[in-house]
């Protein structure tokens, strides 16, 4: 064995990590079937108690670590590599995969690099077989040197194809190499991620976008178009300007194929011409959206957009069983 070997207590199977790998990757690789849920760090669902031996944490500021969770020797399986042999008590294990959380791990091709607006870019990866994920999850993308980041699919399952609509940071570690990378490159997914997806049912339908929050939105609506899905749909979508608010014609001509689909734009910065609301994408929603809409709503961007977001309809009474969204950060 060239890594660490990890013990499941109370007397479970024992697999091996290498190093630097994070312990729930390699659990998954091993058969071994640990909780999970967001792979990265936000969720807590990866809990373990670390029984014996020493780890490095790989992301300390995760928001799902807490203050008690080193003084009760808990780790995340997601973000934790042993630095010895260990023992580890979660409190479920599996011996065959979740079907509802159907994670593997794939190599993707860079094939296509759209620019879509100032910074923001469409890039297309070949996986070397179909990916198996609903409209609305995501990917982790390993960016080299033990940097992994979270991008939504913005393409419809179902081929080798994957796509992201991402915007680059300049300075910032992951979306710098992302953007970087070479037409032929190569990364390493996993996939899928994420309990965005649509619910079947009668209900209206209200999609909520900032920024590159369009990307699971954009899923969402090829698959709700792909299937003239009859149920009310609403896309609420804001950024800070007209050139920002990429996709939209791409959007206006999906709505249009809907049977009962509207588009509504919020700029933070909007230009004389702007016929759409001005301000924060919550004020289109207060323009627009009706108690009578209320159905279930899909929401993905920025935490502030989001958190404003969900603050707005906990005001109009949503209830948040009725509320799906992935916080970008
Ligand atoms: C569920 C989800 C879906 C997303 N989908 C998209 C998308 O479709 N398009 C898009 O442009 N962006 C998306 N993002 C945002 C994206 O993952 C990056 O946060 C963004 O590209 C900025 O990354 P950065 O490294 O350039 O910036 P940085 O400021 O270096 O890092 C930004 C974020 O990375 C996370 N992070 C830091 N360290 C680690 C670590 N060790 N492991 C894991 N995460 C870490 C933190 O949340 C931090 O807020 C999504 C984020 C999440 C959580
Ligand atoms: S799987 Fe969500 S914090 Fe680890």
């Amino acid at each position: 064995m060239t890594g660490f070997a990890v013990t499941i207590a109370p007397g479970g199977p024992t697999f091996e990590v290498r190093e630097r790998e994070r312990i729930l990757v390699a659990a998954r690789r091993a058969g071994v079937w640990l909780p999970f849920e967001c792979g990265w760090g936000s969720c807590s669902t990866c809990k373990v108690t670390l029984v014996e031996g020493e780890v490095d944490l790989l992301f300390a500021g995760a928001p799902a670590v807490t203050v008690r969770d080193a003084r009760r020797q808990r780790i995340l399986t997601c973000q934790t590599t042993p630095r010895s042999d260990l023992v580890i008590k979660p409190l479920t294990v599996g011996s065959v995969p979740s079907a509802e959380r159907p994670t593997t791990d794939h190599t993707g091709e860079l094939i296509g690099r759209e620019e879509l607006g100032p910074d923001i870019r469409r890039f297309s990866f070949r996986l070397e077989r179909p990916a198996d994920f609903r409209a609305g999850q995501y990917a982790i993308l390993h960016l080299g040197d033990g940097v992994r980041r979270c991008y939504s699919m913005s393409n419809r399952p179902g081929s080798p194809l994957v796509e992201f609509v991402t915007k680059r940071y300049p300075g910032r570690l992951g979306s710098e190499r992302l953007h970087g990378l070479p037409l032929g490159g190569c990364v390493e997914l996993e996939l899928p991620y994420g309990d965005m997806w649509l619910r079947p049912g009668s209900r209206p339908v209200v999609l909520i976008a900032g920024g590159t929050g369009i990307s699971p939105v954009l899923a969402l609506l090829l698959q709700l178009h792909g299937a003239a899905d009859p149920r009310p749909v609403q896309i609420f979508y804001g950024a800070n300007s007209r050139a920002e608010l990429v996709c939209w014609n791409e959007l206006e001509t999906l709505v249009a194929g809907l049977p009962h689909g509207r588009l509504h734009g919020a700029l933070a910065c909007p230009d004389t011409a702007w016929p759409g609301a001005s301000g924060l994408v919550t004020a289109a929603l207060a323009e627009h959206l009706q108690a009578a809409d209320a159905g279930d709503h899909y929401l993905a961007g920025p935490p502030p957009m989001v958190d404003a977001v969900l603050a707005h309809l906990r005001e109009r009474d949503v209830e948040l069983t009725r509320v799906h969204y992935d916080r970008f950060g």
